[in-house]
């Protein structure tokens, strides 16, 4: 009967773990005015929080980002959608993102920011899912491990549907 959606993460411990990490980030980055890249669409509302907990001075830029297909299967090719405003050379960069999954996406912008003359590009991610990595991607910052399921909300999304939701719930068919 249709799709259900099973909570897995909610609200009250998302929010904990996004100012645990904003804890953290502010310590690394105190003094160091990085820019922080969010990655569209799906690392837009984790970004919007994660950015206000920090509570430093944080340069905010947005990147588009999609793989090719619309399903639950990673695509290896990335498309990037849109462009830099800012320029990453001498920067220290975080990127922000929603979840690593094959690991394409996040492999390939530290790729690119560093070939843009970067200083140090760390990758900060609310979500991790280790099972599934197809190529190696050091996450400097995550907030929970996941097990290879399939999930949407808070910015996560199944064809365009979910990502306003303020959990992160499993896809169940
Ligand atoms: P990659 O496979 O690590 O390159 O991840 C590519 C993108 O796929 C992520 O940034 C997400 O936007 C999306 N993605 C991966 N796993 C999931 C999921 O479980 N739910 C929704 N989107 C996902
Ligand atoms: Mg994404």
């Amino acid at each position: 009967m249709g799709v259900q959606l099973k909570v897995l993460i909610p609200e009250a411990e998302i929010q904990k773990k996004v100012h645990e990490l904003a804890h953290q980030l502010a310590e690394d980055y105190a003094n160091k005015h990085p820019l922080a890249l969010c990655i569209l669409k799906g690392g837009w509302i984790f970004f919007a929080d994660l950015i206000r907990a920090i509570g430093i001075s944080v340069e905010c830029d947005f990147l588009s980002v999609s793989s090719y297909g619309t399903g639950t299967v990673s695509s290896e090719k990335i498309r990037l959608r849109s462009e830099l405003s800012s320029c990453p050379t001498g920067r220290d960069v975080l990127i922000v993102d929603d979840i690593a999954d094959t690991g394409y996406t996040l492999h390939e912008l530290q790729r690119l920011l560093y070939a843009q003359g970067a200083q140090d590009v760390r990758i900060c991610v609310l979500l991790d899912k280790p099972e599934r990595r197809k190529v190696p991607v050091h996450l400097d910052y995550v907030g929970f491990t996941l097990p290879d399921r399939f999930v949407v909300g808070y910015g996560l999304d199944y064809g365009e549907q979910y990502r306003h939701l303020s959990y992160i719930a499993i896809l169940e068919n």
